[in-house]
């Protein structure tokens, strides 16, 4: 091994390697034997620009007869982890939970991750430029204006060249230039600068939390296309303060990179699911209908979130103004009976969740023309008959999915009508939740908003989740699922 010739190396993998040299004060022959004792040695191989070099170099050891290094190259290749290949621009600001950022670093590179870093001035005030490079293996970039700085790749690259842009901590400071705009140091050039999504761990004081300035910038930064994981309730580094502020921890903001990346487990790859969603529309004539108020959010987060985790989903969705999710076979229906036909011929399937607000009436016969109001004659009497339970139907049908889930929309005696429907639907799990205004949630109720609080009532008892966002609804309700159906045999 010690007479590796890196002369055959190419000429980009030669220049890297020179860099790397450099930085570690080593001459390049010294430079390959570390890294290939490295690689051999079994550690956790470098990522990233390191990893070019290492695969090279083992490529070239063992083409000129080193035998030990065969088997550290086929470790190399083997895929490693959810984020594999994935590359992330970690932006770290300055404030206490920089630390975090660090265990952040390791656990995205134990994942496959390549990790480049932009310190901002203020976070080398809390971790230094130099442990974070320890753990990233790679350049830390820290100055907009460094000419001497070899490696400067500029800003564009810098924000291009990832496939995620992660901000943790992200400060109120860091929030407010995004939200308006402002270019003045590398961090916040590099952010205006991409076109890769960007996912922001925000982390401050809960009083400038609440700040109605970092209030608007959270929600302009969240038109802009911003995703956010956190902030946390809980114990503020300060003493004697305690709220909203506390940055994620690292595992969950890993969740937040793999469901960004489409990187996490597929636990569902090859199981169909139906999803009913949105209202459906009851004709009386032409031009006029009967309809709900809901909106779809829910049953087209649960639709994105099973696809997410794998599964093949069918969403049969009644007329919405929300777009069809990714990743999803959207069937379009106005009435119950057609999204009861939509359903059927979907079967069989492996679980189907029904969370469309089905019309339970529609009118006798829609007129064929539009209803003229006629002098003396007063109102029309609209007779009414009832539309086909979808669930029920597919509940008690003879191909029935191993798993049926529905929903109950209830104002009053939630639990015991959650608890009738699961036997007289032939449900498995019915979530339930209260669509009263005085559920507590937000102006707009459950209805038509983004908040939920469900309970999973089952066989086996019942769940009470905390309020949550309808995706985070959807997220963990798809994880239940996956769970269910590993104990279904198939
Ligand atoms: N559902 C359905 N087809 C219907 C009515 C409801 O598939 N015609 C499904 C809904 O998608 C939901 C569950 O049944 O999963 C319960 O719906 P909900 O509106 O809460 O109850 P209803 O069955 O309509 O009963 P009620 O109006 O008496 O509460």
């Amino acid at each position: 091994m010690a007479s590796i010739t890196i002369r055959n190396l190419d000429d980009e993998v030669k220049e890297l390697l020179r860099q790397l040299a450099a930085e570690n004060d080593r001459s390049m022959e010294e430079q390959a034997r570390v890294m290939i004792r490295a690689a051999v040695d079994g550690q956790i191989g470098p990522v990233g620009r390191l990893d070019q070099i290492e695969k090279a170099l083992l490529e070239l050891a063992n083409s000129q007869g080193a035998p030990t290094v065969a088997s550290a190259l086929a470790v190399k290749n083997l895929p490693r982890g959810t984020l594999s290949n994935k590359r992330i621009l970690l932006i770290i600001g300055g404030g206490i939970a920089a630390y975090k950022a660090l265990d952040l670093i390791r656990r995205l590179r134990e994942r496959g991750a390549a990790v480049r870093v932009v310190m901002t001035s203020a976070a080398q005030e809390f971790v230094t430029s130099l442990s974070v490079g320890a753990l990233s293996a790679d350049h830390v970039f820290t100055d907009m204006f460094d000419r001497n700085d070899e490696h400067d790749v500029g800003h564009i690259r810098l924000s291009r060249e990832a496939d995620l842009l992660v901000v943790a901590p992200a400060t109120a400071d860091l929030m407010a230039k995004l939200a308006n705009g402002h270019a003045n140091d590398l961090a916040s050039t590099v952010l205006i600068a991409t076109d890769k999504p960007v996912l922001m761990a925000p982390a401050m004081n809960p009083k400038m939390w609440s700040y109605p300035a970092t209030r608007r910038n959270r929600a302009t930064l969240g038109k802009d296309g911003i995703t956010f994981v956190g902030p946390a309730k809980g114990e503020m580094a300060e003493s004697n303060e305690a709220g909203e502020g506390r940055m994620s921890e690292p595992l969950e903001i890993i969740a937040a990179v793999e469901a960004l990346l489409d990187a996490g487990p597929k636990p569902l790859a090859g199981r169909r699911i139906i999803v009913t969603s949105g209202p459906t529309h009851e004709p009386i004539d032409p031009v006029r209908y009967i309809a709900n108020r809901s909106s779809g959010k829910q049953g087209h987060a649960i639709a994105a979130a099973l696809a997410r985790l794998g599964a093949d989903v069918r969403l049969v969705s009644g007329p919405v103004s929300i777009a069809d999710p990714a990743g999803v076979k959207t069937i379009h229906v106005e009435r119950a009976q057609e999204m009861r036909d939509a359903v059927e011929q979907l079967l069989p399937a492996d679980a189907a969740v029904f969370v469309a607000a089905v019309a339970d009436w529609r009118t006798e016969n829609s007129a064929g023309e539009k209803i003229k109001k006629v002098a003396g004659e007063g109102p029309p009497v609209l007779r009414m008959v009832e539309n086909p339970d979808i669930l029920a139907g597919v509940g008690h049908h003879e191909r029935r999915p191993g798993l049926v889930v529905g929903f109950a929309a209830e104002t009053q005696d939630l639990l015991r009508n959650a608890e009738a429907k699961l036997s007289k639907k032939g449900a498995d799990i019915i979530v339930a939740n209260d669509v009263s205004q005085t559920s507590g949630i937000g102006p707009s109720g459950v209805m038509g908003g983004d908040r939920n609080r469900v309970r999973i009532v089952s066989r086996t008892g019942i769940e009470e989740w905390p309020e949550m966002t309808k995706d985070e609804v959807a997220a963990r309700l798809a994880a239940l699922i996956a769970a269910r159906l590993k104990t279904i045999v198939v």
